[in-house]
C-alpha cells in the first residue's frame, strides 16, 4: 500500500481508497420482456441514453477509477458502447457535428472499462465472486446496472465516504412500503449515529432477501449501491444458494456483518428501478423533466395532456 492510495479512519485503520467498481449486467432482464429478447437491458434508452451509461457516470463522478462489468452471453453491445468508435467520430467530424464527435468520444474516455463473463445464471452474488480476479485484495464499489439515482449526490460517493470514515462496508437503504419488502434484499439495524453522517448510519444486525412482508426484519430495503471490503469474496465462496435457489449477495453480505461489520447507510437521493417496466416509465419521465434540452418542452408538452 503506498501513502498515495490510502488514508487513515478516526480510529487510525489505514483504509484504502475505493478506485474499482463491479457493474453485474448478465441478468437475462425477463421483466422486461420482449424488450430485452434480443438486446441487454442495461441498454435500454432512459430519454437519450442507455441505462448503464447513468450507472457509469454515477462511478467517475463519485472518483472511481476502473469499473469492471460483468456481462453474459447477448451483451455485446454493452462493450460496444464504451469502446472508441473511430468510423462514427470521423463521419461526425467531417459532417461539422463536433459536438456530437465530442460527445462519442466521452463516453469512450470517460474511465477505464474491463469485462469478465458469468457463465450461468447463478446469482448476484456468484456475478460479484466473478469480479474477483479484477478486483483484486482492496474495497469496491457494487453498482447494480438497472437501478438509476440521479443527482449532484451520488450515492456511491455518500458509501464511499463512509468507508473511508470508518473503513468498515457500507450498503445504500431506503425505506419502502411494507407490501413491497418480497422485491427487495430488507435489513434490520440498530441506529449507529455518529458525525457528520447522523441518524443516516444504522449497524446491521441482519439481512434478509426478499422476505415476505410478515417475515421482514423492517421496511429498509437495499438499493444496489454497496461500497465493500474484499472479504466479501470469502463470504460468498461459502455462501449457499438461497432465494430463487441462487447465490444472494445478501446471503453473503449477512456473513460479512457477522464477521466484520456492515454499515446501513439512508442515502440522500430518489432510486428508479428502472429494470421493472413501471420504474422505467417514472425514471424516463423524471429525468426528461430534468432534462436541460427537453424538460420545459415536455412539462409543457404534459400539461396539456387530459390525466
Ligand atoms: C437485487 C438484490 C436486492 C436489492 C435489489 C435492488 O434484487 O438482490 O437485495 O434490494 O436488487 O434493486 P433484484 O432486483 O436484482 O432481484
Amino acid at each position: 500500500m503506498t501513502t498515495n492510495d490510502s488514508q487513515s479512519s478516526p480510529n487510525s485503520v489505514p483504509v484504502r481508497k475505493v478506485r474499482k467498481a463491479v457493474l453485474p449486467a448478465a441478468g437475462l432482464g425477463t421483466r422486461f420482456l420482449p424488450a430485452t429478447k434480443a438486446q441487454p437491458k442495461e441498454m435500454l434508452t432512459v430519454v437519450d441514453k442507455p441505462q448503464i451509461q447513468y450507472v457509469a457516470e454515477e462511478c467517475v463522478a463519485s472518483g472511481i477509477e476502473h469499473i469492471i462489468i460483468v456481462t453474459g452471453r447477448g451483451k455485446s453491445a454493452i462493450e460496444d458502447h464504451f469502446d472508441s468508435s473511430p468510423f462514427l467520430e470521423d463521419f461526425l467530424e467531417k459532417h461539422g457535428k463536433k459536438q456530437q464527435a465530442k460527445m462519442v468520444r466521452d463516453i469512450s474516455d470517460m474511465v477505464q472499462v474491463s469485462y469478465t463473463r458469468q457463465k450461468e445464471p447463478l446469482g448476484l452474488g456468484h456475478a460479484v465472486l466473478v469480479a474477483r480476479d479484477l478486483v483484486g485484495d482492496e474495497p469496491f464499489a457494487v453498482l447494480l446496472g438497472d437501478v438509476l439515482i440521479p443527482g449532484e449526490n451520488p450515492a456511491t460517493k455518500q458509501l464511499i465516504d463512509v468507508h473511508e470514515a470508518t473503513g468498515v462496508g457500507a450498503i445504500a437503504v431506503e425505506e419502502v412500503p411494507r407490501d413491497r419488502t418480497h422485491l427487495y434484499g430488507i435489513v434490520a439495524g440498530e441506529p449507529a449515529p455518529q458525525p457528520p453522517f447522523g441518524a443516516r448510519l444504522l449497524r446491521i444486525r441482519d439481512l434478509v432477501e426478499k422476505p415476505k412482508p410478515e417475515n421482514a426484519p423492517s421496511n429498509l430495503a437495499i438499493t444496489g449501491r454497496y461500497v465493500l471490503p474484499p472479504a466479501i469474496f470469502d463470504c460468498l465462496e461459502r455462501t449457499k444458494p438461497g432465494a430463487g435457489n441462487e447465490i444472494q449477495l445478501t446471503d453473503g453480505l449477512r456473513t460479512l456483518a457477522q464477521e466484520q461489520g456492515l454499515w446501513a447507510y439512508i442515502y440522500e437521493g430518489i432510486s428508479y428501478d428502472a429494470g421493472d417496466k413501471l420504474g422505467f416509465l417514472k425514471a424516463t419521465v423524471e429525468l426528461a423533466l430534468l432534462n436541460s434540452e427537453l424538460g420545459a418542452d415536455f412539462r409543457a408538452y404534459l400539461k396539456t395532456l387530459k390525466l
